[in-house]
């Protein structure tokens, strides 16, 4: 029976200027099921296909690997090139028959065109293309299983959305939220509007993304609600410009190749011998770059090109929030330091 009268729950407008991000990513017409985060998203895809195998490239981050939890995969990871593509005369050697495999975007970057060549020839393979830095990619869509962790990309708290191209998906979380920890530290920074209390919404969140594990949890409705509502096109003209902006600024530092299929970039990545020194000016000087990733579940002695990236690469952030005068900020803040 439906509930008249009481207070107000959290009143959102409900229009979007152009296309949504929840468009853009097909949650309004192909099968998906959401999750509270993406490792939770994975871990259900593994619950309903068990290979033996899930591979994982070298480089990752830590928490990719919590997601064989409860199931009896084992991982195994392999090499990434220079570029950041998936090394296939490795994986190609190694793949068996009903393994997962699973491909990341790297700061928002189409993987290689290989990959997608290869993937047709072996649909003995479940391809999972991880695209918790991309909202969007470029080219085609080539993969079996598409993974979204919105909060990496936007202003939302949650999330981990696992998109089917045509394969099964597991069913829908019934579960639901009885607590609203997972919207603290979004809040306490939206509500901050000079940003004087850092330190508080900053530990906030850092708790947050430390307690966050496996759970059959669902994305949270508010996630849902921002998602069909921001225009995902000014995201990503935003993010271009100021990537673009950045590549011909700090072209020799750049990480990625000028090569590129029409992406949208997470952050600029850079290689740097001294990135700690480097984040540690940065951050004296109100600029936070993000370290991807402090550590790794593949061993260093296996792949140790793998750790070089996890200890040189910083991201500088380029994202929807900032204009060109902030990037040439940046710009001039890193070149100080350099
Ligand atoms: C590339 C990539 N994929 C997946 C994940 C897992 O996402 P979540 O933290 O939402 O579980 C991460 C986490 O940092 C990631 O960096």
């Amino acid at each position: 029976m439906k509930k008249i009268g009481g207070f107000f729950a959290l009143d959102l407008p409900d229009q979007v200027a152009g296309r949504s991000v929840a468009a853009l990513w097909g949650l309004s017409d192909r099968p998906h099921v959401s999750y509270s985060n993406g490792r939770s998203g994975l871990n259900a895809l593994l619950k309903i296909r068990p290979g033996k195998c899930l591979w994982l490239p070298a480089y990752c981050c830590d928490s990719l690997a919590q997601a064989i939890e409860g199931t009896e995969l084992q991982i195994r990871y392999y090499p990434i090139t220079k570029t950041l593509a998936p090394d296939f005369e490795y994986l190609r050697g190694q793949l068996q028959a009903s393994d997962l495999v699973l491909v990341i975007n790297y700061f928002g970057r189409q993987a290689d065109l290989t990959v997608r060549a290869y993937a047709k020839t072996r649909p003995d393979i479940d391809w999972i293309e991880d695209r918790s830095q991309a909202l969007d990619p470029g080219g085609e869509d080539w993969a079996d299983y598409v993974l979204y962790s919105p909060r990496k990309l936007l202003g939302v708290p949650d999330g981990g959305i696992l998109v089917s191209l045509g394969k099964p998906l597991p069913s829908r979380s019934l579960a639901h939220r009885t607590n609203a920890d997972f919207i603290q530290a979004a809040l306490l920074r939206y509500e901050d509007i000079h940003e004087q209390d850092n330190a508080v919404w900053h530990l906030a969140n850092r708790n947050y993304e430390a307690a966050m594990a496996v759970n059959t949890k669902p994305m949270s409705r508010l996630t849902r609600h921002i998602l069909r509502t921001t225009d995902a096109g000014w995201i990503a003209e935003r993010r271009r410009a100021n990537y673009q902006y950045l590549l011909e600024t700090l072209a020799d530092l750049a990480v990625l190749p000028r090569d590129d299929f029409g992406f949208v970039p997470m952050g600029f990545p850079i290689l740097s011998k001294a990135r700690q020194d480097l984040a540690a000016q940065l951050a004296a000087q109100g600029i936070f770059a993000a370290h991807h990733w402090p550590s790794l579940p593949s061993s260093a002695r296996d792949f140790p090109e793998a750790h070089q990236f996890a200890e040189r690469i910083l991201t500088l952030p380029c994202d929807q929030r900032y204009d060109q005068d902030d990037m040439a900020q940046i710009v001039a803040a890193v070149r100080g330091a350099l």
